[in-house]
């Protein structure tokens, strides 16, 4: 997943004529044994770290768009002044070099000193606490932190481990290529260090809004004056006879992965039920652990409601290739312990079987708060929900996205992230409407998937290049508007893509 840390290019301490750095242009080469791009924008040159702090994307490949650069892979973006990620999935900020012209040539001179700006904020509140220690709370908690907030913090979670990486876990991590240390967000050091109080194995049961407190199933009261729920989705079960054999596992937290993980030692055959994102990233990392991996599902074709009938067509082939067998039309009947019997009363032989059919948002404690929910909690543009000091995001928050002009609520990590730091403005009185364009990304195998928009319902679907060849973008349209745009190994026109939605928010109507 990490990038190369090979370097290349020339070496920008020996300077470099002024004139191969375009105005726009983005340039790779590296000072004192470091990966540096450069950037040019009019008049001024910047120099940052040259790989992305996520995965290690190379920030070259990437977009510039005002003082800013996009990672090409999944789309994080930093301050060419600052080195800051300004937007999620990076967290760490880049590193930034001193660079001079002197005649005709672009010298980088050292390595800047970064101190974090130190900042205060008078927000008027002595306690925040985040209910969902996922991509959200963890978001929103070093957000308050970066933008000054200096009073009490709990952020509290159900979970067992702190914030982990969860995309990952049906990835890289199933498959075997991810060590464990890539899998926390955050060391207990930086807890400690941000004062955020992290309490793990801590289930909300109760929101008292009058009385401004959330209980813990434990008893345990903590007080707020403003309150963010970021408590994600939970797995649909499958409600099928034997669904609840110790063979049939689904796949949220990181003890769900490693549950999986640890069957694989006297496994050999698995059933992945249901061919959405999750079940068929966990069907290629079970084939490279080397199972027979069968796939069940009542659609047609995998991902056909998401990315329509080509790139359905597409997914399906490749996991095919890779050895993966589909049943597809087919609901699933009953579980035995060695088997699976499908409706057509046929049979699988299986000695695991994972279920990934959907997951929903866990408004419950929303809901019996009295905060209004319709398939989600329901936020405004600033994320507050009906109740004045509580906000919501995450896969939970139903917002008004302006860029479809619905209300909506995705399962997307990196959307999850950036409503936690919008969020977290917002509880500091800040007013920034949630209004970036939605991005998620999925892996198959070599391939990944680039997703950037929401499209729901649309009447037209423009193939460019070839789906076949991963090599293609496919836009999704309802009339002339463009809701959605897909592409396989075309991430910059992905990153433009979003930027002209972005852009197109921004102009006047
Ligand atoms: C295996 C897997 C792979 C994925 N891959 C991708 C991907 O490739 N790309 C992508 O865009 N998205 C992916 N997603 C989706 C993405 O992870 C979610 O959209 C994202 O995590 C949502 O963030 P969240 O903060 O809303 O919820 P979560 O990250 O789920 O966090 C919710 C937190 O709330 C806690 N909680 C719930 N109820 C309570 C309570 N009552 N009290 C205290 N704590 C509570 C939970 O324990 C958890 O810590 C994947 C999801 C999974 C499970
Ligand atoms: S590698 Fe850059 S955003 Fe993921």
């Amino acid at each position: 997943m990490g990038g190369s840390s090979e370097l290349s290019g020339p070496n920008l301490t020996e300077g470099i004529p002024a004139a191969d750095l375009a105005d726009g242009q983005l340039l790779v080469g590296h000072a004192q044994g470091e990966a540096v791009l450069l950037a040019r924008r009019g008049a001024e040159v910047f120099a940052v770290g040259a790989t992305c702090t996520h995965y290690g994307g190379p920030l070259a490949e990437g977009l510039l768009v005002g003082d800013t650069v996009r990672c090409p892979w999944h789309h994080a973006c930093f301050s060419l002044r600052s080195g800051q990620a300004l937007a999620a999935p990076a967290l760490n900020p880049l590193a930034c070099w001193d660079v001079e012209q002197r005649g005709e040539r672009l010298y980088v001179l050292g390595r800047r000193q970064q101190r974090p700006e130190a900042v205060t904020v008078h927000s008027g509140l002595a306690s925040v606490v985040i209910v969902g220690g996922g991509a959200a709370g963890l978001a929103a908690a070093e957000a308050l932190r970066q933008q000054g907030y200096m009073g009490r913090l709990t952020l509290l979670s159900a979970d067992a481990a702190p914030p982990v990486d969860r995309p990952n876990l049906s990835k890289d991590y199933l498959a075997g290529t991810a060590p464990e240390e890539w899998i926390p967000l955050r060391s207990p050091e930086f807890f400690e260090q941000q004062q955020i109080n992290l309490l793990l194995e801590t289930r909300v049961a109760r929101i008292d809004v009058e009385g401004k407190r959330v209980i813990t199933e434990a008893g345990v009261s903590f007080d707020y004056d403003a309150l963010l729920l970021a408590t994600g989705a939970e797995p649909v079960r499958l409600a099928v006879a034997g669904a609840d054999l110790p063979h049939v596992h689904y796949l949220r937290s990181l003890a769900d992965s490693r549950a999986i993980i640890a069957e694989l030692g006297h496994t050999k055959r698995a059933v992945v039920v249901g061919s959405g994102f999750i079940g068929l990233e966990v069907a290629a990392s079970l084939r490279a652990r080397g199972l027979d991996v069968h796939v069940v599902s009542p659609d047609a074709r995998p991902l056909e409601k998401v990315l329509g009938p080509e790139l359905g067509d597409f997914i399906r082939a490749l996991h095919e290739e890779h050895g993966v067998v589909f049943h597809l039309g087919q609901q699933l009947r009953a579980i035995d312990p060695a088997q699976v019997t499908l409706a057509d009363g046929s049979s699988i032989a299986a000695d695991l079987v994972i279920v990934g059919i959907g997951v929903r948002p866990s408004v419950a404690l929303a809901e019996a708060a009295g905060l209004r929910t319709e398939h989600g909690v329901l936020v405004n543009e600033l994320l507050e929900t009906s109740v004045p000091g509580i906000f919501a995001a995450g896969d939970i928050a139903r917002w008004p996205d302006p860029h479809s002009g619905e209300h909506i609520r995705v399962e997307h990590w990196v959307v999850a992230q950036r409503q936690g730091q919008i969020a977290a403005r917002n509880l500091l009185g800040q007013r920034q409407p949630c209004n970036f364009v939605p991005f998620f990304w999925s892996q198959h195998y070599d391939v990944s998937i680039c997703y950037v928009g929401h499209a729901v319902g649309w009447d037209k679907l423009e193939i460019d290049g070839s789906i076949a060849a991963r090599d293609c973008r496919v836009t999704f349209r309802r009339g002339e508007r463009t809701l959605a745009v897909v592409t396989i190994n075309r991430d910059l026109e992905s990153l433009k893509a979003e930027a002209r939605a972005e852009a197109a928010l921004r102009a006047p109507s």
